[in-house]
């Protein structure tokens, strides 16, 4: 991994990703982010001040962009994060999620197809998926697998499984050593405040209400993202392309359970009477399309690997409350109220 583009490495989990890599490697790293909303300079303004990461302003979907980096920086290896992420936005508005994942993903593979095409030797090209591909799962039908059938139900699941086949395809077709990732929900710092874990949290800290959307009953798996950081290093030395990984927590929790445990984690941490945040629980209209349980059996990435997850979620939520709270200025400065408001259209109170 001599010279490593990261794309999305402004957003959480590209984020994250960065400061890892920057902290354990020695690689040169490219981040490209169009710093669209959920991109924040200041997620990595650090490694920018300090010239470890050399950080460009720009559109996965640039073909004269891609081009030059992958030249210009003589870049081995692709670290592909950048999407439009969030699946209620993508009901509201599709059209940014199918340019962006589908497009952006084809731009891509298709410069690092000419950038490569002499040698594949020494390059990788890992294309971040999610679990959300293949719908979702019963209890009676198990986890799911490498060898589970797509069955996206949501604009923004649909346009990753588009990038999925797209990444598989370059890797048939033409060669490219491409291998794809499939993860679970991911939580941690530096996270987007639309996303439920760090929505619930503000939310709570703020004493404002917290939407669950229908019964609560649906089921994620969760991941933390430093756990899902380890992963994909593990992967770039040693998971094969041409490869499909699933990566997940072994932690299915019901939405409503880890909206409680958070409660009480930040009236712990406020020295609130207990039941202060539960009480702030709005049941809300449900998501339309909402799948009902994820549930990953990441049993490949650990036989090949040696990977497993080591961060348990009831564990984390403490030090995430502490984190949220210490990063005010952070937040507020995403927090403007706007969200609040946006999803106030989208799901009135039932
Ligand atoms: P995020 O929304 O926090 O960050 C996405 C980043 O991509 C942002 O920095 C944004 O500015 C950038 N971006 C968006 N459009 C771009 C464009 N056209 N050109 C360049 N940059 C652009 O998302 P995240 O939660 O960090 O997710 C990162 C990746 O991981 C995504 O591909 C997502 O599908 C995948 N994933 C996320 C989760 C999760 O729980 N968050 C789970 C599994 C997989
Ligand atoms: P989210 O964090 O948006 O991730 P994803 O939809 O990709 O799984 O949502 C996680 C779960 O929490 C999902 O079942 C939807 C639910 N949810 C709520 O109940 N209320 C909320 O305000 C949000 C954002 C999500």
């Amino acid at each position: 991994m001599q010279s490593l583009l990261i794309t999305g490495g402004a957003g959480f989990i590209g984020s994250n990703f960065t400061r890892h890599v920057a902290q354990k490697t020695n690689a040169n790293i490219v981040v490209l982010d169009a710093l669209t909303y959920a991109g924040n300079l200041a997620n990595v303004e650090s490694l920018i001040r300090t010239g470890r990461i050399h950080f460009v302003r720009g559109d996965v979907c640039d073909v004269a962009l891609a081009r030059s980096l992958f030249r210009q920086h003589d870049i081995t290896t692709v670290v592909h994060f950048a999407a439009e992420s969030h699946v209620d936005r993508s009901i509201v508005g599709p059209a940014e999620f199918l340019r962006t994942n589908i497009h952006g993903t084809y731009v891509l593979l298709e410069a690092a197809r000419e950038a490569w095409s002499g040698d594949t030797s020494d390059t990788k090209f890992l294309h971040v998926s999610t679990d959300e591909v293949f719908g979702e799962i019963s209890e009676e039908c198990g986890r799911f697998s490498e060898a589970t059938a797509y069955n996206p139900s949501s604009p923004y699941s649909a346009s990753k499984a588009a990038s999925d086949h797209l990444a598989r395809a370059w890797n048939r077709t033409y060669g490219v050593p491409v291998l794809i990732t499939n993860c679970s929900n991911n939580y941690g710092p530096w996270q987007f405040p639309e996303k439920l874990i760090p929505l619930v949290i503000l939310n709570a800290l703020e004493g404002r209400d917290i939407p669950v959307y229908g019964d609560g009953l649906q089921v994620r798996d969760w991941l933390h993202v430093d756990d899902h950081c380890t992963g994909i290093m593990a992967l770039l030395e040693g998971g094969n392309p041409g490869e499909t990984y699933l990566l997940g927590g072994n932690c299915e929790r019901r939405n409503i359970d880890v909206v409680h445990a958070i409660c009480d984690a930040v009236d712990s941490f406020r020295d609130s009477p207990p039941g202060t945040s539960r009480a702030l629980v709005t049941h809300v209209r449900d998501r339309p399309g909402h799948d009902r349980r994820y549930a990953v059996d990441p049993s490949k990435i650990s036989q090949t690997v040696g990977w497993g997850p080591v961060r348990e979620l009831e564990e984390a939520i403490p030090g995430l409350v502490r984190w949220y709270d210490e990063h005010e200025a952070w937040t507020s400065a995403i927090r403007s109220g706007a969200y609040v408001e946006f999803y106030a259209r989208q799901y009135e109170s039932t």
